[in-house]
């Protein structure tokens, strides 16, 4: 199994490449790129953790020699936020990233899962889509928006305020990943049930839970340890579902069958070759129904900004 993280030198990129080396089964590869000259040396610094993964590092322009059998591609290569600015803010600087990014996806392992981390993923994830294509290559079951940063908010919130064990907390957050479409179905915890003061309090919470980290950062950056652990998290359920394991779930922001939007976050059963099959949303409370019918629009039209951004 080899793993290649792009955007390998940053806040989110070097934590997760931590995580990696440290939970990869054993006699893995890992492969770090990011054009800051610093990513060999991350790579050899991390090579004297006394794990069976391999870490190799590549810097400069050219992703190509770090993506050369990549089963899994992880993209945390970009801007991140700072105080008042909003996901959507990042899209000049990064959706020329991802397309210039993902076209060596396509060019040297056009078979490998894609993991995107860069924001506004809601666009990122529509942009990776539509090069993918022109590339010829595209399949939507291998191209995924890494949301789990919101389901792992999610459990720890929620049993932060039920007195509970977060890892025993599953919730699963739907739509996209920022503001109102990032919807939580705190309906659907089995065992737990809150107010209707608390489910309102509690969804605005893990919606603006990004900008709480953006806030306490103040200009130092967005989430990179809760992200790289979320993203972590993604890439081994990953891993050990295109290993053979049965009955991997995780949430992540994927083309479905276009109920909702031609992009959206729902859980999925991860297999051999990504999605193996997707979930059903479930029965949603009144207020999660008006809450995904009110996310819509914005939904749509972050989607349509990716697309038109590749098809000119
Ligand atoms: N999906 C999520 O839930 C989530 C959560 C937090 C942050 N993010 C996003 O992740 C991205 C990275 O955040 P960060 O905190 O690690 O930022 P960072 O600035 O610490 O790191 C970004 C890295 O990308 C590198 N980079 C820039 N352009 C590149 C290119 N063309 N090729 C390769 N590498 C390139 C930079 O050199 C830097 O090392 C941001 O877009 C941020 O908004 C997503």
């Amino acid at each position: 199994m080899k793993i290649t993280v792009l955007g390998a030198a940053g806040g989110i990129g070097q934590a997760l490449a931590l995580l990696l080396k440290t939970q990869m089964p054993a006699n893995s590869e890992l492969a770090l790129y990011d054009i800051a000259p610093v990513t060999p040396g991350v790579a050899v610094d991390l090579s004297h953790i006394p794990t069976a993964v391999n870490v190799v590092g590549f810097s400069g322009e050219d992703a190509r020699p770090a993506l050369k059998g990549a089963d899994i591609v992880l993209i945390s290569a970009g801007v991140a936020r700072k105080p008042g600015m909003d996901r959507s803010d990042l899209f000049n600087i990064n959706a020329g990233i991802i397309r210039n990014l993902i076209g060596q996806v396509a060019e040297i392992c056009p078979k490998a899962c894609v993991g995107v981390i860069t924001n506004p993923v809601n666009t990122t994830v529509a942009i990776a889509a539509e090069v993918l294509k022109k590339a010829g290559v595209y399949d939507k079951n291998k191209l995924f928006g890494v949301t789990t940063l919101d389901i792992i908010r999610s459990s720890t919130f929620v049993a932060a305020l039920k007195g509970k064990q977060p890892q025993d907390v599953i919730v699963p957050v739907i739509g996209g990943h920022s503001g109102v479409t990032i919807l939580p179905l705190l309906s659907q915890i089995p065992g737990i049930s809150f107010t209707a003061e608390e489910v309102e309090s509690l969804t605005k919470r893990i919606q603006n839970a990004g900008t709480e980290v953006v806030e306490a950062k103040a200009g130092g950056g967005s989430a990179t340890l809760s992200m790289a652990q979320a993203a972590a998290r993604f890439a081994l359920s990953l891993v050990r579902a295109m290993q053979g394991e049965k009955n991997v779930v995780e949430c992540a922001y994927v083309e479905g069958d276009g109920k909702y939007a031609r992009f959206f976050a729902q859980p999925l059963v991860l297999g051999k070759d990504g999605i193996e099959s997707i979930k059903d949303i479930g029965s949603l409370s009144a207020f999660e129904q008006k809450s995904l019918e009110g996310m819509l629009d914005v939904l749509h039209k972050d989607i349509e900004l990716g697309e038109k951004f590749v098809q000119g």
